[in-house]
């Protein structure tokens, strides 16, 4: 059933080529093994189709434990979907079906019997473009406490928690009962975090959470990600490459290879490694080609 993840290599150079890489990779300080030795998730001999359509062919990663894992690719190589298979969410997507397995804390989150409402409890998502609910702020991230039924002794409690931990409380505590459409894009997109948190998650996944965002929002929401990975394991697509090297521990790359036949272009994992390593030593021409601009 499955192969391991995708060789990685430890070998470094010290060329950097995403700008001041050596200034801004906070990420790289922190010693990592090669793999994840504990994964929280990892995909496993995963496929998906969306009708006959072959989308992502045979993608094996693993997830560490209080990591941040980039997903990073040209359009329409499979990152969003890779991504929404890790909570079910392509469960919600007609015509997608799912092969392999996506193991949880060693559980196959697609095996008969477990319920996919329950594994996007403990998997939230984040998406491209803030999405809070036509809501007052308190009652967004109240939202999910409340429709899971989890038990809160304090409500109130709960929901500073969540904003404090998404660095939202400070600009929003005395408007709580205002309309969240009142704020800003950036600030609605931390409100989805603290939405996202409320529930106490194990994992978030982001989908390009920053793309929708001005420099300065997406820098704090950046350094959100680098405080949040204290609690959560964090998996981020991201167009971004500057942004995958500042926050990201490990950074999987994705491409999409057209068939002979058909020409339907499937996406397949290239290389995943270190971070640091994609960014100055891939292994794969395929990388350093997009990595460095010339392809994407
Ligand atoms: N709901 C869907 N129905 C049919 N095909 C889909 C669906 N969603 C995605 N696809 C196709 O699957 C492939 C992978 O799409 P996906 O959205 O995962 O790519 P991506 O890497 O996230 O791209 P982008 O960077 O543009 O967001 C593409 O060819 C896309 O057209
Ligand atoms: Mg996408």
């Amino acid at each position: 059933m499955s192969t391991s993840p995708a060789t990685i290599s430890a070998s470094g150079s010290t060329t950097d080529r995403v700008g001041s890489l050596a200034d801004v990779h906070e990420a790289a300080e922190r010693v990592l093994p090669d793999l994840p030795t504990d994964p929280v998730m990892e995909a496993l001999d995963l496929n998906v189709y969306y009708g006959d359509f072959h989308a992502v062919h045979n993608v094996n990663l693993a997830f560490g434990r209080n990591e941040i894992t980039a997903l990073i690719g040209p359009s329409g190589c499979g990152k969003s979907t890779v991504l929404r298979c890790l909570n079910r969410m392509n469960d919600l997507v007609a015509g997608a079906r799912v092969e392999g397995e996506v193991s949880y804390h060693g559980q196959n989150i697609y095996a008969r019997g477990v319920d996919p409402i329950a594994v996007r409890t403990q998997v939230g998502m984040v998406f491209q473009k803030p999405n809070p609910f036509p809501k007052s702020i308190y009652d967004n991230v109240a939202y999910g406490p409340r429709v899971t039924g989890m038990k809160v002794e304090n409500m109130d409690d709960l929901v500073e928690e969540a904003l404090r931990g998404a660095a939202l409380w400070d600009e929003v505590k005395d408007k709580l009962k205002q309309s969240a459409y009142g704020l800003s894009g950036g600030q609605q997109q931390r409100l989805c975090i603290a939405r996202t948190i409320a529930t106490k998650p194990d994992v978030i996944l982001m989908d390009e959470p920053c793309s929708a965002l001005d420099p300065i929002a997406t820098s704090r929401v950046e350094d959100l990600m680098i405080s949040l990975r204290e609690d959560y394991t964090i998996i981020v697509v991201t167009h971004n490459m500057q942004q995958a090297a500042r926050v990201s521990d490990r950074t999987a790359f994705f491409t999409a290879r057209p068939d002979e036949t058909t020409g339907n272009r499937t996406g397949l994992l290239v290389e995943y490694n270190l971070t640091s390593n994609i960014f100055s030593n891939p292994n794969d021409k395929r990388t350093e080609d997009y990595i460095s601009g010339r392809f994407g």
